[in-house]
């Protein structure tokens, strides 16, 4: 939406690995802007994320929390629709009383653009008691200041930049709403929705994992990379005659969204020409929720023109399909110079 947005959004999951679900912990994060001046965006957007999975969103124009992916919401004991309603308006005059006093503070002129910005949100644990809740709050892009509490420990702290800071009564006054108001109403909305949702957060998308080989000045490069998967847990790992290979040896490895809801991830090795022509196995190794035993994918280092590929221990219909797509890259890298493996990084959709 904007880059200050993304700032935040991206402080937030260095913050909290565990927006991204996999680990049986489940989380709900508000993502809310209130923008001032002339834009072509409703003065105030909350996107609300179950997991790493947008599900609903709202705008001051809409004025209603609407379901992404249509449909109406509905739910026993819970009008989630009213009561989120509330609160989101609650965190959009605040934002805009926020904004205000900055302006006022760092002599803004009224006419400029101006962003004020928070990610809220609370996280159960996988017996789906409340664990957390939090906020930060961002002014134009810059971290402003921030409230913690885990059931035991409450923190609040307010960045230096950030004229203002609550006052120790004011602190205990957050903390009480935060732990009897918010926590609880929060953990009741995440429930509910993954009720609602649990068709998307509980599913499970198996990695198509490749082993791409590419010739380089003195040797050659490997690259294991996996696609599509979800949830965003995976371990992959690249061996050498069945040894690990090490991990300061490996470039890659961070996961990244592959901008269709599902994540992508790659690793890979330099080799140089000695170590060619030793002729070793490397074996690309997936291991994944969705998978129930590990997904192997080999390489032989016979020469850059020649190698193989194994499916082990996977279900019938993958092994079918690894086969099909051999077919498929043999097709398209006959009769050039270059690894028949090679499908090069353009064919991976760019992480957003
Ligand atoms: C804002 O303006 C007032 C009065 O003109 C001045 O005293 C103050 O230092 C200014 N603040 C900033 C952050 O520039
Ligand atoms: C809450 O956070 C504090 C400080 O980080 C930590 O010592 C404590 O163990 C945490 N409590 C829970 C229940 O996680
Ligand atoms: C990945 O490895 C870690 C540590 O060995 C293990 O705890 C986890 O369950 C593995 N994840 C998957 C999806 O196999």
């Amino acid at each position: 939406m904007n880059v200050f947005f993304i700032r935040l959004v991206v402080g937030a999951l260095l913050l909290d690995p565990v927006m991204s679900s996999g680990s049986g912990k489940h989380s709900l994060w508000v993502l809310a802007s209130y923008i001032s001046g002339p834009t072509q965006f409703p003065e105030f957007t909350a996107v609300v994320m179950l997991d790493d999975i947008q599900v609903r969103y709202y705008d001051s124009q809409i004025n209603q929390l609407t379901r992404v992916g249509g449909g109406a919401e509905k739910g026993a004991g819970l009008d989630l629709g009213q009561e989120g309603a509330f609160i989101l308006q609650e965190i959009f005059s605040n934002l805009r009383k926020r904004l205000n006093l900055v302006k006022d503070q760092m002599n803004l002129t009224a006419a400029g653009v101006h962003v004020q910005q928070r990610i809220t949100g609370c996280e159960l644990l996988p017996g789906g008691q409340p664990a957390f809740i939090m906020f930060r709050d961002g002014a134009n892009g810059q971290d402003a200041d921030s409230l913690q509490y885990n059931t035991t420990h409450f923190a609040y702290a307010a960045a230096a930049s950030w004229g203002f800071s609550f006052e120790a009564m004011k602190q205990t006054y957050l903390q009480a709403l935060y732990a009897n108001i918010y926590l609880p109403f929060c953990a009741r909305a995440l429930r509910h929705l993954l009720d609602r949702e649990k068709h998307v957060v509980m599913r499970r998308v198996r990695p198509r994992v490749r082993l791409m080989t590419k010739q380089v000045v003195g040797g050659a490069r490997l690259t294991c990379l996996a696609t599509d998967f979800y949830p965003r847990h995976i371990n992959l790992t690249l061996q050498r005659d069945g040894v690990p290979v090490d991990a300061d040896r490996l470039s890659g490895g961070s996961v990244l969204p592959n901008g269709n809801g599902l994540y992508q991830v790659r690793k890979a090795l330099t080799i140089d020409g000695e170590e060619l022509r030793r002729k070793h196995v490397y074996t690309c190794t997936a291991a994944h929720l969705s998978l129930d035993n590990r997904l192997d994918v080999r390489w032989r280092a016979e020469s850059l023109r020649t190698h193989r590929v194994h499916v082990l221990s996977v279900p019938a219909v993958l092994v079918v399909a690894a086969a099909l797509l051999m077919v498929l890259l043999w097709r398209r890298g006959a009769g050039s110079e270059a690894v028949t493996m090679e499908t090069d990084e353009q064919t991976i959709t760019d992480p957003q």
